[in-house]
């Protein structure tokens, strides 16, 4: 089996363009415990472009293989592989069967779905009350939406483009506030009658962040769970400070239920189903690429909007 990967070869200031190379890599063999897989589709996330941008794999020794997910063929199992584990993050990957799913649905379950299911449990909203998000248009923004609404949790979406309300309205959203042209607070205000959101989940940061901490209610929580402002900021306001909003970085990679083998079995359980019942949807891909295109479907990434993945296959 021929065994190439995208790697980084650099770290710095340098565009994610210049510092990935396709490079051949020992072929690996199934050693205990552990299986070879080998990948038929892969989506780039913006979990890639902040793992470049941000150096985040220096301390590694170079190169290092990129890639957060994926869906592929088992060619080979160590001794003692008893059982599938469930579905995880990043470099070690676990592995799931995913029976009925296509490869390209399939690559992208790991991450997103499993990401909604965790926040939403930690944070319990109670049933009828508003979760506050933004970020509303990305493909975890909808799933969002979907799975609150089947739990009886509220959400009011907060979007950069006016566009994306009906679609998103149509998927179970409560209400949709375009930030780019509406007062996101006010429009909460309103939408509460004054209570606030019971909680929120963030993956701008920067600015926006002080918005959603005057819109979250008195000792309610936000979790900030991405960077897509590219700031690497967060902005609070002193007044909400004092009201004892709490802000947390939240992160399915060092999440308590998502670590715990026999909980996440039972997460990955759950979440096949709800994606077969269709609660829970994976968008089709925009656009496939083949593996060695993977500077174009690297840039054409960063220009996709409407909620779908550009794939590597
Ligand atoms: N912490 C964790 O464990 C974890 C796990 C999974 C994902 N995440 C994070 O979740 C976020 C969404 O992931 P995804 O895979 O669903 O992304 P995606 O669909 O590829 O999304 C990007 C979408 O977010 C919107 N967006 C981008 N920049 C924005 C900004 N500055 N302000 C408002 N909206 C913006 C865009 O909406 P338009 O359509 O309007 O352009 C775009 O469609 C990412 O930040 C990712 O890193 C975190």
């Amino acid at each position: 089996m021929e065994n190439r990967a995208i790697c980084q070869t650099q770290f710095g200031e340098a565009e994610p363009i210049e510092v990935l190379e396709f490079l051949q890599r020992p072929k690996p063999s199934a050693t205990p415990g552990h299986a070879v897989v080998k990948l038929t589709a892969r989506p780039i996330t913006p979990l890639e472009s902040f793992f470049i941008h941000s150096s985040f794999f220096a301390p590694l020794q170079k190169p290092v293989v990129l890639g957060s997910e994926g869906a592929g063929i088992v060619e080979e199992i160590g001794d003692n592989v008893t059982k599938s584990k469930a579905w995880g993050p990043s470099c070690g990957l676990d592995v799931s069967r995913v029976p009925g799913f296509s490869d390209e649905d399939a690559s992208q379950m790991p991450i997103n779905p499993a990401t909604v299911y965790a926040m939403l449990k930690d944070l319990s909203v109670p049933k009828g009350d508003y979760l506050l998000q933004t970020a509303a248009a990305s493909v975890l923004g909808r799933q969002l939406i979907q799975l609150a609404k089947h739990q009886g949790i509220k959400t009011i979406n907060i979007v950069r483009r006016n566009e994306v309300k009906e679609e998103l309205l149509a998927l179970g959203a409560d209400e949709v506030i375009d930030s780019s042209s509406e007062d996101v607070a006010a429009r909460v205000k309103d939408i509460t009658s004054d209570k606030l959101a019971y909680a929120a989940v963030d993956a701008v940061g920067g600015r926006l962040t002080k918005t959603v901490g005057e819109s979250t209610r008195s000792g309610g929580v936000i979790y900030e769970y991405g960077s897509l402002s590219g700031t690497g900021e967060v902005v609070l306001g002193l007044s909400d400070l004092k009201r004892n909003v709490q802000l947390k970085f939240w992160s399915l990679f060092n999440n308590e239920a998502s670590l715990i083998p026999e909980r996440r079995q039972n997460i990955v359980a759950e979440l096949i189903k709800l994606m077969q019942e269709k609660i829970i949807t994976l968008p089709p891909p925009s656009k496939s690429y083949p593996l060695t295109e993977f500077r174009q479907a690297l840039q054409h990434s960063e220009k996709v909007t409407g909620g779908a993945k550009i794939l590597l296959i």
